[in-house]
């Protein structure tokens, strides 16, 4: 039998910690991280640019990265923009193009009457080293100026697992537009964020989780932090500190079925799932910079846009007219510049014991 008193005292901690699980801080630009997408396809939305690996589109520069538009036309010359036939299908891994929809792997000028896609530009992704479910992104960015450019910083779904685009989900933290402040859907002072998310392309719901935010001046003259806070309650992007909330989404209340209002005609394809699906998978980050396109993103008749998105020869109209972008792309201050990109995973609430022995 004991004779000393013994106190025990136990406290309970709730601890919610992050663990840093992806960090790049672009002193250089490594491949096995960030694997480049070749390809002609346009994005899905019939843009214009040709994603390329090659250093004058994808660099870093004293710890910052570049994704950085040129001409095509310097490249491969005006007769085979005008007239050629531009095949990128490639012979190795490291050279294979990686998107074949929408004529992605070759295009031919002389038959498709449009010139082939005159602006090479770079689109990298994470696909095969590093994807993640829930967790916060701090992205540190400093935007492109320049008519008709679209930056964008994103994420997608790995394994696709409730079916094709849309029905797997895309988490959009950043995208943006080059043009002057003025122009009416939003310039290089706006960025927005938006979730795409629905059984089939055409359902897509994603003006239910949309937000636009404007700054009070130019997004391209400084860096900033782009943010998403994402776990299984909801998600939200923040701009510069997780206390500036841009794009709000509670996954607590409702289920995306439910949000969305779909049609009977398509079946659900997140049935018996947690309302968070179909954000309740890995994604992986995806950065890259776009120009123009016929989805829309750039609006009809606006801003002097010169190109209609529903004539056969957008991409010509868009070419013949760059006397008047092309000035507006100045050096690399049309680039998309990322200085760095951390991710952290939330440790799971465990709780601890403390025990003293007084
Ligand atoms: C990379 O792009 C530059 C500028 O267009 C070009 O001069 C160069 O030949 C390209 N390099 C390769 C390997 O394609």
């Amino acid at each position: 039998m004991k004779r000393n008193l013994l106190i025990l005292s136990v406290v309970s901690v709730a601890a919610a910690t992050e663990t840093l699980i992806f960090n790049d801080d672009f002193n250089k630009l490594d491949l096995k991280t960030w694997q480049h997408e070749l390809t002609l396809s346009g994005g899905g939305n019939w843009e214009f640019e040709w994603y390329v690996n090659n250093r004058s589109n994808s660099f870093t520069k004293d710890g910052v990265l570049y994704l950085k538009p040129t001409m095509t036309e310097d490249y491969i010359g005006t007769q085979q923009l005008q007239t050629g036939d531009l095949n990128i299908w490639g012979s190795s891994p490291a050279d294979a193009c990686t998107a074949n929809a929408f004529y992605g792997c070759e295009r031919n000028a002389a038959a498709s009457g449009n010139v082939n896609n005159p602006i090479r530009s770079a689109r990298l992704r994470t696909v095969n080293s590093f994807s993640f479910q829930y967790g916060r992104v701090e992205i540190k960015a400093q935007l492109p100026k320049g008519d008709w450019l679209w930056p964008a910083i994103w994420m997608l779904p790995k394994n696709n697992e409730f079916g094709n685009w849309p029905a797997s989900g895309e988490i959009d933290i950043m995208e943006s537009r080059g043009n002057d402040p003025n122009y009416q859907s939003g310039g290089h002072d706006t960025f927005a964020s938006t979730l795409h998310w629905g059984p089939n392309w055409d359902q897509n719901r994603y003006p239910l989780t949309h937000k636009d935010y404007k700054h009070s001046t130019t997004l391209t003259s400084d860096f900033h932090t782009y943010g998403l806070y994402w776990d299984e309650n909801g998600l939200y992007t923040y701009f510069d500190d997780p206390s500036h909330k841009v794009l709000e989404v509670d996954f607590k209340t409702q289920s995306f079925w439910q949000r969305g209002t779909f049609p009977s005609t398509f079946d659900n394809p997140w049935v018996g799932e947690p309302n968070a699906a179909p954000f309740n998978r890995e994604f992986y980050l995806v950065l890259n910079l776009a120009v123009g396109g016929t989805s829309g993103y750039f609006p009809e008749g606006m801003g002097g846009k010169p190109w209609s998105d529903q004539s056969q020869r957008s991409v010509n109209e868009f070419w013949n007219a760059r006397g008047a972008w092309q000035q507006t792309w100045k050096g690399d201050d049309s680039a998309l510049k990322i200085d760095s990109i951390k991710v952290w995973k939330f440790d799971s609430a465990k709780n601890e014991e403390e025990v003293t022995f007084l």
